[in-house]
């Protein structure tokens, strides 16, 4: 069955995770955050999907962005950052409207150039996938972002990705879905979608059901895949 519809994960996929804390600290508004800032944009990442993981086994749902809130909370303390007000406020804002990797805005347009139906399937609240679609400039590209807050549970259960046949119509053969992070695109191979793992790092594979059809360094050559 040929693909007709590519579908990405939001946060590391389209969106850089690091950039509110690399953009702050470049600012030179907060020295302290000039030596610590990789740390704490790592510990922050971890966190975040750590605690939206133990969320979604333990049924105590909260959304994307308190828990993207409390992950950074834990990442500041940890990293001796803590008690700046001012600077936990001006992370979050940078991270509510996140710039896109510069491939993806022109991967994109090809995409849809061809035909290809494209959209977003995100544990991002749809206040914040607004707020990071709207700054990349990539609205008018989309036909659909998808947020898991319609089924209130975070990514990998399944219910997550049936959002994309139930809005999209499609079998899940006709889905081309990709992410960044190993353990969703492991789950979106088991759950039935050809995947595609942008393994932006050079991480080793990860060792979960389901392996990615296909691995690429970043998007730009996402458009050269055999599948369409
Ligand atoms: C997302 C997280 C997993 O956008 O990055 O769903």
């Amino acid at each position: 069955m040929p693909i007709t519809c590519c579908i990405f994960d939001a946060y590391g996929t389209l969106f850089d995770v690091a950039a509110a804390a690399r953009d702050l600290s470049a600012t030179g508004r907060f020295p302290a955050l000039s030596e610590n800032w990789p740390a704490l944009a790592e510990h922050w990442r971890i966190k975040q999907l750590s605690y939206s993981w133990l969320r979604a086994v333990s049924g105590d749902h909260a959304d994307f962005w308190q828990v993207t809130g409390e992950a950074l909370d834990w990442s500041l303390e940890a990293t001796g950052l803590d008690g700046d007000a001012e600077m936990r406020a001006a992370l979050m804002a940078l991270y509510h409207e996140l710039a896109s990797f510069p491939e993806v805005p022109e991967m994109l347009a090809t995409l849809k150039g061809r035909g290809q139906r494209l959209g977003i399937l995100s544990n991002g609240s749809p206040a914040m996938l607004e707020g990071a679609v709207g700054s990349a400039g990539i609205g008018d590209l989309l036909e659909a972002v998808l947020s898991v807050e319609s089924v209130g549970v975070f990514k990998p259960a399944r219910a997550v990705y049936d959002l994309v046949g139930q809005a999209y119509g499609v079998p899940k053969q006709e889905v081309l879905f990709v992410s960044s992070n190993g353990w969703d695109a492991a789950a979106g191979a088991a759950y039935g979608f050809t995947t595609a793992w942008v393994n932006r790092k050079g991480e080793p594979l990860d060792r979960l059901p389901g392996r990615p059809h296909h691995i690429l360094s970043d998007l730009a050559t996402l458009p050269d895949l055999e599948v369409f």
